[in-house]
């Protein structure tokens, strides 16, 4: 006898909402659903999900001996969100909020991540998206995303910092809603990677290692801290320690810089629009801003790859570099967190100019020449 098919009828709504069929199919909850009652939402706000969040904490054996007195590493991988990067925690925030809101269209400048899942929440919510890019330091991967989810994408010849500044004026002059991390909304939603960092564990980690560009991921994380320690719900708060890239380290130099470069685009920003939230977050936490060079996080790109098999893009790298560089300031036996803010994925040319691996090619279509160069 053939098994019986599932039912896979949508049953009727009892309240008519839209959606609301999922009341009665087991689906993945998204970020808004787990941490309702910590995110400024109503029973009004309609949420906009793709199920982001509940990314894998994984411990890292090879970084760990690398650091050795038994001081323990692991990774937030936040690359695993629907469309590879920690944005899509604020981007689903900040887009139930515009269409609450009655939004019709919303605007970002974006170095790539922020674009693609702007464009990805926008489309969900049938909102249009503008995104503002600088045009020739945006990595393949995220320059796709967005023109496949139907961004309106807008390259400009000049720099995160620059298309920022037109973003806001045009958020101030049209009826157009921004979704920078200026928009609160965004770091609400940020900050439940650090809940769930705290749920896993029991505790916050001694330290969080991150990225820097903008400043809002580092102080979305220690805003998700405090509010669980106000709780109780974990004893301790971390040290934040954020890393700029050596020639876009604004906050470690302590003044913009006009010219910002490295290979690290998304973090390409010489002028961050959280500067003073994220230099209170590296104060109140006893923390560092400290600067990586391009060499640096490609070393950590790498181990990061071939000893502990996750591939992340090279700005998310940067936070494994400076534990790298600065070992030295975590304590024997503490736990470090990294948060990797994007997926390998990504930016499939840089992975391909700096692996130190081989590619072997042109190789005979024989059993005998391909043996051969396998080395039988
Ligand atoms: N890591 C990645 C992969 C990023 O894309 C960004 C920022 C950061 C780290 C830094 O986070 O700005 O909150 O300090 N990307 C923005 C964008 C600027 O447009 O996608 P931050």
């Amino acid at each position: 006898m053939k098994p019986q098919a599932p039912n896979l009828s949508i049953p009727a709504s009892p309240s008519g909402l839209e959606l609301n069929w999922k009341t009665s199919v087991l689906c993945s909850q998204g970020i808004i659903e787990a941490y309702t009652s910590y995110l400024p939402v109503t029973s009004r706000t309609p949420i906009v999900t793709l199920s982001e969040g509940n990314t894998p904490l994984i411990p890292m054996p090879h970084l760990s001996s690398l650091i050795g007195r038994g001081v323990k590493v692991m990774i937030k991988y936040d690359g695993l969100n629907p469309t590879g990067s920690f944005k899509d925690r604020g981007m689903t925030m900040a887009i139930s909020k515009a269409k609450e809101e009655g939004a019709s269209a919303v605007i970002c400048a974006s170095t790539g991540n922020t674009s693609a899942a702007a464009a990805a929440y926008a489309t969900r919510a049938g909102i249009k998206a503008f995104v503002i890019i600088p045009q020739s330091k945006v990595a393949l991967g995220k320059l796709a995303q967005a023109l496949l989810y139907g961004g309106e994408v807008i390259g400009i010849d000049g720099n995160f910092d620059q298309a920022l500044t037109i973003v806001r004026e045009l958020g101030e002059r049209y009826p157009i809603t921004v979704v920078n991390s200026v928009n609160p909304y965004r770091l609400e939603g940020q900050k439940t990677a650090a809940f769930e960092i705290v749920d896993l564990m029991g505790d916050a980690p001694d330290y969080l290692f991150i990225p820097v560009g903008n400043g809002g991921n580092i102080s979305a994380y220690w805003m998700g801290f405090c509010e669980y320690h106000q709780e109780g719900r974990c004893k301790r708060l971390p040290k934040m320690m954020g890393f700029q890239a050596a020639g876009s380290a604004p906050l470690v130099v302590g003044k913009p810089v006009l010219d910002p470069e490295t290979l690290a685009t998304a973090i390409r920003i010489g002028n961050p629009a959280n500067w003073e939230k994220a230099t209170a977050v590296k104060d109140a936490s006893g923390g560092e801003f400290n600067a990586v060079t391009d060499q640096e996080i490609l070393a950590a790109y790498r181990i990061l790859a071939n000893k502990e098999g996750i591939f992340c893009e090279p700005a998310s790298a940067a936070s494994v570099a400076g534990l790298l560089k600065y070992s030295d300031k975590v304590a024997n036996e503490a736990t470090v967190v990294c948060v990797l803010t994007g997926n390998g994925l990504k930016d499939p040319d840089s992975a391909i100019a700096f692996s130190a691996n081989e590619f072997k090619k042109g190789i005979a279509p024989s059993l005998d020449a391909v043996a051969h160069v396998m080395g039988f």
